[in-house]
């Protein structure tokens, strides 16, 4: 049985919480990608794999009418309670297609560190596109390829599925890693055109917090993130 990729029930919980505030995902992946969305203002957009909510409650509060679709249903009810009525949330499998959504029915898509955990990425890369109205943008932000390779060692361009502890180590996440040129090619080969690839380095509100992970960060890279049209 293949194994899953949604943060379910401890694994959602625990998710939730280290969003929040951790240096990965609240000081690096989020502030890099909300700067590439720029202004959202009275934009419609999906956010695919929303987990807790972060991003559908900012997107939100800049003006953004957001739809966020989730394959937990803890990570569910966390973003229930953070975007507080201000996004539609359903419950959605990422592996099956965005049947509940119109053609050209959004002007933008997130997919925030959750490409790497799809096994059927051409079909989501259709749908996306499908959903897309032309000129639409899509952000897709994943885990660095160096950094998996300086994690997990062996070949750079290794395409393993690996399980990365969390934590105290109890839990762990399940995703593939893969080189850049697959991470890119995949997205160009789905039809998007590449506008701006970013590397980011960590908020500067994380030297007050937290100087020794402001320093890493600032030294190897944790997450790629790429803005792509739909032409
Ligand atoms: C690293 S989290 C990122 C969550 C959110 N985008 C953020 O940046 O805060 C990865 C998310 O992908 C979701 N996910 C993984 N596989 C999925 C699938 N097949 N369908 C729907 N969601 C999935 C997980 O449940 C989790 O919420």
């Amino acid at each position: 049985m293949r194994k899953a990729t949604a943060y379910h029930d401890a694994l959602g919980d625990f998710f939730a919480k280290h969003a929040d505030t951790s240096p990965y995902n609240a000081y690096t992946d989020r502030p890099a990608m909300l700067r590439l969305a720029g202004d959202v203002s009275g934009a419609r957009i999906l956010d695919a794999g929303c987990g807790a909510g972060h991003y559908a409650a900012e997107l939100s509060a800049r003006g953004a009418q957001v739809v966020g679709i989730e394959g937990s249903a803890t990570l569910l009810r966390h973003a229930q309670a953070r975007v507080n009525g201000h996004a539609e949330l359903l419950l959605h499998d990422l592996e099956e297609p965005l049947d509940f959504a119109a053609d050209a029915s959004f002007d933008g898509a997130v997919c925030a560190l959750v490409y790497e955990h799809i096994r059927n990425r051409v079909q989501l890369l259709g749908e996306l596109r499908r959903v897309l109205r032309p000129g639409g943008w899509l952000l897709v932000s994943t885990t660095h390829p160096t950094a998996d390779w300086r994690h997990f060692g062996g070949s750079y361009f290794s395409h393993d599925w690996r399980d990365l502890p969390l934590g105290d180590g109890e839990l762990s996440i399940h995703y593939q890693r893969m080189p850049l040129e697959t991470f890119l090619g995949e997205l160009l080969a789905a039809g998007f055109v590449l506008e701006q690839l970013v590397e980011p380095r960590p908020a500067a509100g994380l030297r007050e917090v937290d100087e020794a992970a402001y320093d890493k960060l600032h030294q190897a890279p944790s997450f790629l993130t790429v803005k792509l049209r739909r032409p």
